[in-house]
C-alpha cells in the first residue's frame, strides 16, 4: 500500500505526461504539485519546452530550482493548461482550495487557463464540501470587521489562520486568510456570492464549475480521472 505522500508523487509524475513541450502552463501549489514540478524539470533536461505562471512564492522557487521558464500572468498570451491540486473535491468536481494559502493567485491562473485539472490523493474526495476549513483572502485593513460580518451571516467558528511560530499567516498578496468552520457547504454557489459581498473580502477557497477534470491516486497504485459532466 502506498502511503499519501507517495500517492501524491504518483499523480503529479502521471500529470506531467500531460504537458506538451511548447505549452504555457499554470503551475499550482502544494505537496502534490512539488512532484509535478520535478517530474516537469526532469523532463526540461532532456530538451522539452515549457514556460509557467507560477501560482505562489514557493512554487516559483522550487521551479527555478529545476530550471523551469516562469513569466507573469500578464505576460501571457495564452495557458493552455493549469494543473493544481486540492483540500476537497466533491462528485461536481466542485473544490475548496487554499490549504497552503495560494487561493488568490491559484484562482486568477485557473480562471485564466483554457483547462484547468487538479490532482489530488484520494483522501480529498469528499460528497460534501465543508468539512475542511474554507480559507478565504481578506484585507489587513479591516479584517475584523470581515470576521464579524461572516460571523453575523453564517454564525459559524472562525478563525484568522496564523503562523506555526506565531504571528498571522500573510499571504503572497499581503493579505490575511480566515478559515471559515462550515462543517457542510450545502450551497457553495451561495456561500461564495455572500462572502464576496463582503467588502474587504478578496477571494474565497471554494472553486466552483472550474475544474474540468480531476486525477485522483489511490493506495493500491490505481489513479483514475473524473471529469465534469455538465
Ligand atoms: C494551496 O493553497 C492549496 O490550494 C493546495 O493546492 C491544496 O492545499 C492541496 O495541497 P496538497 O497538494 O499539499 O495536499
Amino acid at each position: 500500500m502506498l502511503t499519501n505522500a507517495a500517492i501524491k508523487e504518483l499523480v503529479g509524475t502521471q500529470a506531467a505526461e500531460l504537458v506538451q513541450s511548447g505549452m504555457t502552463i499554470g503551475l499550482g501549489t502544494g505537496t502534490t504539485i512539488e512532484w509535478l514540478i520535478k517530474a516537469l524539470g526532469n523532463k526540461i533536461i532532456s530538451g522539452f519546452e515549457i514556460r509557467a505562471v507560477s501560482t505562489s512564492e514557493a512554487s516559483s522557487k522550487l521551479a527555478a530550482q529545476y530550471n523551469i521558464p516562469l513569466i507573469e500572468l500578464n505576460d501571457a498570451a495564452k495557458i493552455q493548461l493549469a494543473i493544481d491540486g486540492a483540500d476537497e473535491i466533491d462528485p461536481q468536481l466542485q473544490l475548496i482550495k487554499g490549504g497552503g494559502g495560494a487561493l488568490f493567485r491559484e484562482k486568477m491562473v485557473a480562471s485564466a487557463a483554457e483547462k484547468f485539472i487538479v490532482i489530488a490523493d484520494h483522501s480529498k474526495l469528499v460528497e460534501q464540501l465543508g468539512a475542511y476549513p474554507l480559507p478565504v483572502e481578506v484585507m489587513m485593513f479591516n479584517w475584523k470587521q470581515v470576521e464579524k460580518q461572516m460571523h453575523r451571516l453564517f454564525g459559524k467558528p472562525l478563525q484568522l489562520r496564523m503562523k506555526k511560530d506565531g504571528g498571522p499567516f500573510v499571504t503572497d498578496h499581503g493579505n490575511y486568510i480566515i478559515d471559515i468552520s462550515f462543517g457542510e457547504i450545502t450551497d457553495p454557489a451561495a456561500v461564495n456570492n455572500t462572502l464576496h459581498d463582503i467588502p474587504g473580502v478578496i477571494e474565497t477557497g471554494l472553486f466552483l464549475g472550474m475544474a474540468r477534470k480531476v486525477l485522483i491516486g489511490y493506495p493500491d497504485g490505481q489513479t483514475e480521472w473524473r471529469e465534469r459532466i455538465s
